[in-house]
């Protein structure tokens, strides 16, 4: 049994030693006051591997060059301040089905370190994991030291990531706000998609929503439908506002009723007021919400994600630019697949028929199309096209569920932008995957 006690930041960075594994929480449950000064133990330090996913820290042992052979990051999906460092400093990415994330690495390396947020303890000794439980509880149980930033500002949540004193090595007492995201307004293309796809869904479906702008535009065409389940990784604002409407109330979901399942939640202060302290939110173990035979014990469950690029037989390329990692497969495969698992289960596809790219030659930005006749080469195909279902853009919907490719290569070139249509065209028939013109 462990001891739990209170130590100052740099104790806990005088832990770190040479060769160290060291996990991290991840999105807004990054340890941010260990990332930020992690660097402290630099000049002393080599060799050590910080394992993240989704972070938003700065972090300066990652971000200056002259840390690179101290400290190398392996991430499970990029954000804008990976993207960044990607370039100098020593990270690389792990390419991973978010279900199977934890377990996986666990299996790869044996963590000396974890390092999470949670809430202060109840007077039971139990603090709760607050706002991820994606790898988080099953990483702490397997790491050799455990170390908690305490802090009194994130919501006390409920599922199974309660962790009790007894678990934990050191706690850290911070006391920053937990990070947000903005719920951002749609824009007149979201809306046209967001109508196209709650055209599909119906009073009683059970919903995952993906993460970027898409799926959260999705939500918001949601308002006149009634009775709605939420089985999601990621628990988000829109949700909120539309429990509050009385729109979702998981009253018809064939596998945990009555519960909001999430395996992380990110978003404004008013999320997470929503989720503190209200048991009808069960934030799981990510390796169970998002396995793909779990989603589909749900009945009607539909998956919502995006895509940067498709190609015309249906590979959707999610999380890179051509070799660039842009984020990561997530929760994209397990959620799409699950949701056909389901009985009545659909998964959508959403994407703008075009993207405003800089061009590498003239330096100027200019309209791509998203539809694609081969994709970037070096992309990261994130969703099989033996998995993909319908695909939306504002020019339409088509399903490719069960279609061959010359089916595949009319219908989305049927949604893709006007003016691209006729090259895509010319592009199908050079590589065979049509023979005549349709
Ligand atoms: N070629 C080159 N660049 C492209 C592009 C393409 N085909 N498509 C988009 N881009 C650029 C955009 O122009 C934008 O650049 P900017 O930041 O300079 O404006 C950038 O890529 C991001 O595009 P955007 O459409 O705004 O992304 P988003 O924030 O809505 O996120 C995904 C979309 C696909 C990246 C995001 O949904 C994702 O990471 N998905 C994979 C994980 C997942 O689906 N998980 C599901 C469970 S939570």
């Amino acid at each position: 049994m462990k001891q739990a006690k209170y130590i100052s930041i740099q104790e806990a960075i005088d832990l770190v030693k040479d060769n160290d594994q060291i996990i991290v929480g991840m999105a807004a449950s990054e340890p941010q006051a260990f990332m930020s000064n992690l660097h402290l133990a630099g000049p002393r330090v080599k060799n050590v591997t910080v394992t993240n996913c989704l972070p938003f820290v700065y972090s300066e042992f990652f971000i200056e060059e002259k840390w690179r052979h101290n400290f190398k990051l392996d991430g499970w999906f990029y954000t804008g301040v990976l993207r960044k460092a990607h370039e100098h400093g020593n990270i690389s990415f792990i390419p991973n089905h978010l279900h199977l994330a934890g377990k996986k690495r666990l299996y790869h390396i044996k963590p000396n370190i974890f390092v999470t947020t949670a809430t202060p303890p109840d007077k039971h000794g139990f603090l709760s994991l607050s706002l991820s439980n994606v790898y988080e509880k099953e990483t702490l149980l397997a790491a050799d030291i455990v170390i908690i930033e305490v802090n009194k500002n994130f919501p006390r949540t409920f599922g199974d990531l309660e962790v009790h004193l007894s678990e934990i090595d050191y706690l850290i007492d911070v006391d920053y706000p937990a990070p947000t995201i903005p719920n951002e307004e749609p824009t007149e293309k979201d809306m046209i998609i967001g109508k196209l796809i709650a055209e599909k869904i119906h009073d009683g479906d059970t919903l995952q929503l993906g993460i970027g702008g898409m799926p959260n535009a999705v939500a918001k065409s949601l308002y006149g439908k009634r009775d709605l389940g939420i089985h999601t990784e990621m628990f988000t604002s829109e949700m909120v506002n539309l429990i509050k409407a009385g729109v979702i109330t998981g009253k018809r979901k064939t596998l945990h009723p009555n519960k909001h399942v999430c395996c992380f939640a990110l978003g404004t202060k008013e999320l997470y007021d929503f989720i503190d302290d209200n048991p009808s939110v069960m934030i799981l173990n990510g390796a169970y919400v998002n396995d793909p035979h779990i989603i589909g014990l749900n009945d009607n469950q539909v998956s919502i994600n995006s895509t940067l690029e498709i190609d015309l037989t249906g590979q959707c390329a999610s999380e890179s630019i051509g070799p660039k990692q842009f984020s990561g497969t997530g929760g994209q495969s397990d959620t799409a697949v699950g949701a056909q698992n389901a009985k009545n289960g659909r998964s959508f596809m959403a994407l703008y028929s075009t993207a405003m790219v800089k061009n590498p030659t003239t330096g100027q930005r200019e309209e791509i199309s998203k539809i694609v006749s081969t994709l970037k080469p070096g992309a990261a195909v994130s969703l099989s096209r033996n998995d993909v279902d319908y695909v939306v853009t504002e020019y339409g919907m088509v399903n490719l569920r069960g279609t061959n490719i010359r089916e595949r290569v009319r219908l989305l070139i049927s949604i893709a932008h006007p003016k691209f249509r006729d090259q895509l065209t010319k592009e199908a028939l050079e590589l065979g995957y049509i023979h005549e013109l349709f």
